[in-house]
């Protein structure tokens, strides 16, 4: 099977078992995430960080918005353009944020803009995650070019159910690899940096 066939098939796959998932398993995955992801000390250092609003059968990041803001952080959040890139815009209240032609909450287009190389702590949504860092998204490569822009101190991280986190994905020449993924169960390879 070539690259491109079995991403595909291991996209189909990772969503199917999302569904599966209870909404009360949702939530519980959601808050034990949170806490994983809110003791890394790349979190308490990160003073602007770039986050998603997680839509659908992610795992929850809606607490994620509210801690950063809270804590006094900068928080941006992308927004998908036509071309295929991410545009990161600084939010300041969650209630400005729209929701895209996708259904995926966003910041409205003229919210402050914000340049990759501002942002310490990426989190990165994905379909599928390898220990080794390695990630399968939803197949747009938005965030490949994306993280490819990022400072060399950003620390840049997948956000996932433990089942997401495979010993293998199928990667291409082009694909980000992350510095860690944060699961409710804990974090993957334990954090060095
Ligand atoms: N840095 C890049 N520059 C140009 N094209 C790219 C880049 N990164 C990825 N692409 C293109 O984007 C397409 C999708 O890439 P890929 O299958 O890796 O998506 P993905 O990582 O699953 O998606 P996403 O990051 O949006 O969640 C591929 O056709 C790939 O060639
Ligand atoms: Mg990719």
């Amino acid at each position: 099977m070539d690259l491109r066939a079995a991403k595909a098939q291991f996209r189909a796959e990772m969503k199917a078992l999302r569904a599966e998932l209870s909404p009360a398993a949702h939530e519980q995955q959601a808050a034990q995430a949170a806490s994983v992801l809110l003791s890394l000390p790349q979190w308490s250092v990160a003073r602007v960080v770039c986050l998603y609003a997680s839509f659908k059968h992610e795992l929850g990041t809606h607490r994620l918005l509210q801690t950063a803001l809270g804590e006094g952080k900068v928080l941006v959040l992308p927004r998908a353009r036509p071309d295929g890139t991410l545009s990161l815009h600084e939010v300041s209240d969650l209630s400005s944020l729209t929701s895209s032609h996708l259904g995926i909450l966003e910041p409205a287009p003229d919210a402050p803009r914000r340049d990759v190389p501002e942002v310490d702590l990426f989190l990165v949504p994905g379909l599928a995650f390898a220990a080794d860092g390695h990630r399968l998204g939803y197949g747009a490569g938005f965030y490949d070019r994306l993280l490819n822009q990022a400072k060399p101190t950003a620390f840049t991280v997948g956000y996932g159910f433990e089942f997401q986190v495979a010993p293998e994905v199928p990667v291409e020449s082009h694909d980000y690899c992350l510095h860690a993924i944060v699961t409710p169960a804990g974090v993957v390879p334990k954090v060095s940096r």
